[in-house]
């Protein structure tokens, strides 16, 4: 008897639910190809970053303005601008490549903090065959005049700006820093989200020693983090309404990790490091894992286990909130040499 994978994600109907999140793995047609391969039901593009787009309009805005500002004839030397491709029309070149080589669904992502101009990239998308879009809310809040409700309330018109400009679905893919976030992602739905990603990963910066300089480095996950987006999917699932999708990110390494995912109610568990790791290929064996585990477990589909340790479906719900964490402490064996006076 073979299982039934399938499942659906932002209204997509998906062979599985193991996503290739993004990352430089999806960034090229034949990288995408290679997920697709290994099985990926979904491939999400890496993010076109709000800087980018604005850091090159003012560019050629200054370059523009130089030319006008010292010379009378200076119509006659405007460059040619559509003569120089730039980063937002190479990201919009490569997803009509990728898509037209690749046949599962293509979500292209944005990474923004504000509304703007650039926000009709998302309409771009869409035009250059997107399925879907994911928009990256990535901040630090470390303004000290900005309040946690000026921040979401920024969040929420971004959301609301970026759904009113495409008709594809949307997800937004959150920080786990939002101070009331069951709160924020019922409001997050009401702007017009029709998924949720849980959870950004944040990169930290670190200092060298040797050069003194704070240095930007990426790590990638351990599977231990899966669990803040497991307590987290545990607790939404319920609260939120099935219309709104939800992928699981951030430690998902194996097959056990995505039944994990699934279980708590995400419809998708999207997967980087663990394919940065080990190549494209261990998405395969993630899915062999995880149909392993679900025959083991005479399961017949993905729809049959999803949702099954919700926090609205286990004996203790306390488990993912507070009530855990005494527990936690307590459960820890420490060895008795260590705490004898
Ligand atoms: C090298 C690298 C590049 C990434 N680039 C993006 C990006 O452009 N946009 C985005 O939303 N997430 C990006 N991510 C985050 C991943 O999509 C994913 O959410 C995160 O790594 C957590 O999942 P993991 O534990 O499976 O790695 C990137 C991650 C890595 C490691």
């Amino acid at each position: 008897m073979s299982v039934d994978l399938r499942t659906r994600y932002l209204g997509l109907d998906l062979r599985s639910p193991i996503v290739a999140s993004s990352s430089p793995l999806t960034a090229t047609p034949a990288a995408a190809r290679r997920l697709e391969e290994a099985g990926a039901a979904a491939i999400v593009l890496p993010s076109l970053f709000e800087e980018e787009i604005l850091n090159e309009e003012l560019q050629l805005n200054r370059s523009l303005e130089a030319g006008t500002e010292q010379f009378a004839e200076a119509l006659d030397y405007f460059p040619a601008i559509e003569a120089f491709p730039g980063v937002g029309d190479r990201y919009l070149e490569g997803l009509a490549r990728t898509k037209a080589q690749v046949s599962v669904p293509m979500i292209a992502s944005l990474n923004a903090t504000t509304q703007g101009g650039w926000v009709r990239y998302a309409r771009l998308m869409q035009d250059a065959g997107a399925d879907a879009l994911e928009l990256n809310l990535y901040h630090v809040a470390a303004d000290p005049t900005t309040t946690a409700a000026d921040r979401e309330q920024t969040d929420l018109d971004l959301i609301a700006a970026v759904r009113a400009s495409v008709t594809i679905p949307l997800a937004v893919k959150l920080s786990p820093y939002y101070s009331a976030l069951a709160n924020f992602a019922a409001l997050a739905d009401g702007a017009g989200a029709d998924g949720l990603v849980l959870f950004n990963r944040f990169y930290q910066p670190d200092l060298d020693l040797e050069t003194m300089e704070v240095v930007a480095r990426v790590e990638l996950s351990r599977p231990g983090e899966l669990r803040l987006p497991l307590r987290w999917i545990a607790v939404l699932r319920p609260q939120l309404g099935s219309h709104v999708s939800i992928a699981a990110t951030s430690g998902v390494h194996s097959g056990a990790d995505v039944i994990k995912a699934l279980m708590v109610g995400a419809d998708v568990a999207m997967t980087t490091s663990a394919l940065l790791r080990n190549g494209p290929t261990h998405l395969r064996a993630i899915e062999t894992e995880m149909v392993e585990w679900l025959e083991e477990h005479e399961y017949e589909s993905v729809a049959q286990l999803r949702g099954s340790a919700t926090q609205a479906s286990v004996e203790d719900p306390s488990l993912f909130e507070r009530g855990n964490y005494m527990t936690a402490l307590r459960s820890w064996a420490t060895p008795p040499d260590l705490v004898t006076a």
